[in-house]
């Protein structure tokens, strides 16, 4: 499994912690920046690893910014992105089940490192249901 993560500088201290729990986990991954906390513009990051993941060089992206919200907003905008923003495991889980989920978006100043880092396992172990009714309703975000 290959993960692109990104953040801004809202995300960026829980992105280190991400990094480091993928790390030890043996999973792949490339940073795709900010590589430090100064303040960045959060499409500058989204943009790029959504990019990477609709182009299939990565299995899925991981996102950070302070709320979650712009960083999956801008993700979305890519023609063949499901980005999920989750402060909870079974949302986490759920997205991947139903919706087939390809990036997880976060916000760094809204979940503390330890649930973020379950709902990362969560995103990361849940697979895609392949239920008819699932693939139809995505289907239809596109077409
Ligand atoms: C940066 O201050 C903040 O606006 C950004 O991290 C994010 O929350 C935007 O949605």
């Amino acid at each position: 499994m290959k993960i692109a993560i990104g953040s801004d500088h809202g995300g960026f201290e829980l992105k280190q912690a991400v990094m480091e729990h993928l790390t030890e986990r043996g999973i792949e991954f490339k940073d795709f920046g900010c590589y430090d906390s100064k303040s960045c513009d959060y499409p500058d990051i989204a943009k790029p690893v959504a990019h990477a993941v609709a182009d299939k060089e990565y299995d899925f992206g991981i996102l950070i910014c302070g709320t979650g919200i712009g960083i999956s907003i801008t993700a979305n905008k890519i023609k063949g992105i499901r980005a999920a923003l989750c402060s909870d495991c079974f949302s986490a889980e759920a997205t991947r089940l139903h919706n087939d989920a390809n990036i997880l978006a976060m916000g760094g100043r809204v979940v503390g490192p330890g649930l973020a880092l379950k709902i990362v396992d969560t995103f990361l172990d849940t697979p895609f249901s392949n239920e008819e009714r699932h693939i139809r309703r995505i289907n239809k975000i596109e077409r």
